[in-house]
């Protein structure tokens, strides 16, 4: 038998087409999402796996990625269109009206206590709010807070700032009074030791590798006795989905308490944004945190 002059072709692994050829047609917006949709289970199944052996291994599931890369991303993440909607984001899920019942002064106008406790802002002459976003709890602090306290709003995102600044103008108008706009990194902030008696910092610490550093920052800034009210993602099903949104990290309840005792702020309280979130356990992490006098770790040299 003769043998070819080169070899058989290889059998190709395509069903043969039935009749006349069309172009693909390409991938649009619609199938991506439904693609995303499938896939969400499997994925959230290997990251609820990997939080469980961390957990298991007595780790913090910590992000591996560098502070700087890190930084950069988030930057970019919220100057760009994501940062954009965050503001309707957060109304939308109820966040920011929510936020607003938490801080509101703890008896009526009356003078009778509210049946849930509250984070009374009242009590405080210098705020500071860390990643501060598009204000939504700036602008409770600015009806709440004491009207001689000084506020501060501090952001990675000098458009998230500006954005912010836009939209409590109205507000600040309202309240007679001029927050300040500070742009820089939580894990370096440009205030002196003590400068603040309240420290508020809303889904802002899961943008770190690391709870640590962030924690020691604001413990730092932060007067002894001082308050850190504390909102975070937390490990469940609503936090795992939030945290791809956000390109965050999400927290275990006991691994973040953990964190903050060593960074001399343990937790004091835990709030929720209302009985229903309390009961079907959403809406996060929300805590009270004082600040120690004597921790070692507030106290270290930078
Ligand atoms: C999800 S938003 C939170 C907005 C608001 N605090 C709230 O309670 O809804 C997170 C904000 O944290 C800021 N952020 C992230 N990493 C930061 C960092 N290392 N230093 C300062 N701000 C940071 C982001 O720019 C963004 O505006």
């Amino acid at each position: 038998m003769l043998r070819p002059p080169f070899p058989a072709a290889e059998p190709l692994d395509v069903p043969p087409a039935v009749g006349p050829e069309r172009p693909a047609a390409a991938p649009g917006p619609a199938d991506r999402v439904v693609r995303q949709l499938r896939r969400l289970p499997r994925r959230l199944a290997a990251r609820r796996r990997l939080a469980i052996r961390d957990r298991r291994a007595g780790q913090a599931p910590v992000v591996e990625r560098s502070e700087e890369k890190n930084r950069d991303l988030t930057r970019r993440l919220y100057d760009g269109p994501a940062g954009a909607v965050l503001a309707l984001a957060s109304a939308v899920s109820l966040h920011e009206p929510l936020i607003g019942q938490l801080l509101k002064a703890p008896t009526d106008g009356r003078g009778i206590a509210r049946r849930s406790p509250r984070f009374d802002v009242s009590r405080f002459r210098d705020v500071l709010d860390v990643g501060s976003g598009a204000g939504q709890i700036l602008g409770h602090l600015l009806r709440e807070a004491s009207p001689d306290a000084r506020l501060v709003a501090f952001d990675l995102s000098k458009q998230m700032l500006r954005r912010s600044r836009r939209r409590m103008e109205p507000r600040a108008a309202r309240h007679r009074r001029e927050p300040g706009y500070v742009a820089g990194d939580m894990l370096r902030m440009p205030f002196a030791d003590g400068a603040f008696d309240c420290v508020t910092a809303g889904w802002v610490l899961e943008h770190l590798p690391d709870p640590a550093p962030g924690l020691a920052e604001m413990a730092r800034v932060l007067r002894p006795g001082g308050r850190l009210l504390l909102l975070c993602t937390a490990d469940n099903v609503t936090g795992q989905w939030n945290s791809r949104t956000w390109k965050c990290r999400t927290y275990n309840p006991r691994e973040l308490a953990a964190a903050c005792a060593a960074a001399g702020l343990p937790w004091v309280r835990r709030h929720h944004l209302s009985p229903v979130h309390k009961a079907l356990k959403f809406g996060g992490i929300i805590v009270e945190c004082e600040r120690l006098g004597d921790a070692a770790s507030a106290d270290k040299p930078r």
